[in-house]
């Protein structure tokens, strides 16, 4: 059965409901649930064009990193939306040349003034490369003394990664951002992060877009009269993820947003948790080095 709560698309202010959807974080403050991923958003007017649309629609929370290569769109986008910086939740993330004390502390720097900011939310380790991944952590966690970046995270942890920081490290990730969908869930890794009051995030909640297509997923929409994509982004949401889906057409990104007013029932809930097929459908930390 589908749950219906009130339209937010009906209301005239309809980007409160949106953007007021967050979760707590271990170190005070909190996260949007839903945030725009610019992950293969081309750089320039593209970026641009799907940071502003989804700004006017409410969403509070764009993810972006220094290997999109569109941290500047991001930034510029963000400034001219006329929504107080304050009010974005604005993540980057650091790349894997880039790892090392003095390294990550520069490209920090670079990373900010390409997005133009004082700050940003949330800087996360974007993969766990061999070595040098707690000099890296030390970096960001001086990053965050400062004040230059709220939160610091990684992104791509696995539990040994986890284990090997929480025995290095003066303060644990608040976020773990990793791929999560219904085929790759990832249970092991959400279970310690849930113990240890990380936050995970899910990218590819949509699995790059190719589990839009699974049968499973299409009944349950065809059900409730939704889109696949709200099914699966609506999955992430009843999982306390923070999801994190990308389009660059205005349409689907309003689409990915409007998923606060109705509920997922145990029944489609448990179709969708029986899809586990450890599906990676980008780079798999498990076997990436
Ligand atoms: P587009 O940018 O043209 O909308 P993921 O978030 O799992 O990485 O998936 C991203 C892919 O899914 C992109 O190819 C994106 O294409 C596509 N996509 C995003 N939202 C939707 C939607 N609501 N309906 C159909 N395709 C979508």
């Amino acid at each position: 059965m589908l749950l219906r709560t009130a339209d937010p698309y009906n209301h005239p202010q309809r980007m409160k409901p949106l953007s007021s959807q967050t979760l707590p974080l271990s170190d005070n403050g909190s996260i949007p649930v839903l945030g725009l991923g610019v992950w293969q958003t081309p750089k320039g007017d593209v970026t641009r064009n799907a940071v502003s649309a989804a700004l006017r629609i409410g969403y509070r929370h764009i993810d972006t990193a220094r290997i999109y290569g569109n941290e500047e769109d991001v930034g510029i986008a963000v400034r001219e939306s006329g929504v107080a910086r304050n009010e974005i939740f604005v993540t980057t993330k650091l790349w894997n040349k880039d790892h090392g004390y003095d390294p990550a502390r520069k490209a920090f720097d670079a990373s900010l003034k390409r997005l133009g900011l004082e700050s940003v939310d949330l800087y996360l380790i974007h993969w766990p490369v061999q070595s040098k991944r707690i000099e890296t952590w030390s970096a960001l966690e001086a990053i965050k003394r400062e004040g230059r970046a709220k939160h610091i995270g990684v992104s791509n942890y696995l539990v040994p990664h986890l284990e090997e920081l929480r025995a290095n490290c003066n303060e644990l990730p608040s976020v773990n951002q990793i791929e999560v969908h219904p085929f790759l869930q990832h249970r092991e890794t959400r279970d310690w992060c849930a113990r240890h009051n990380i936050v995970v995030e899910a990218y590819s909640p949509l699995g790059n877009g190719r589990k839009l297509f699974d049968p499973t997923v299409n009944s349950i929409a065809e059900r409730i009269g939704r889109t696949p994509a709200q099914v699966l982004i609506r999955w992430s949401v009843q999982n306390n993820l923070v999801v994190l889906p990308k389009s660059a057409n205005p349409d689907r990104i309003e689409q990915n947003g409007n998923v606060f007013d109705f509920a997922l029932d145990a029944s489609a809930m448990n179709a969708l948790n029986a899809l586990e097929a450890g599906d990676a459908t980008g780079w798999d930390p498990r076997t990436q080095d």
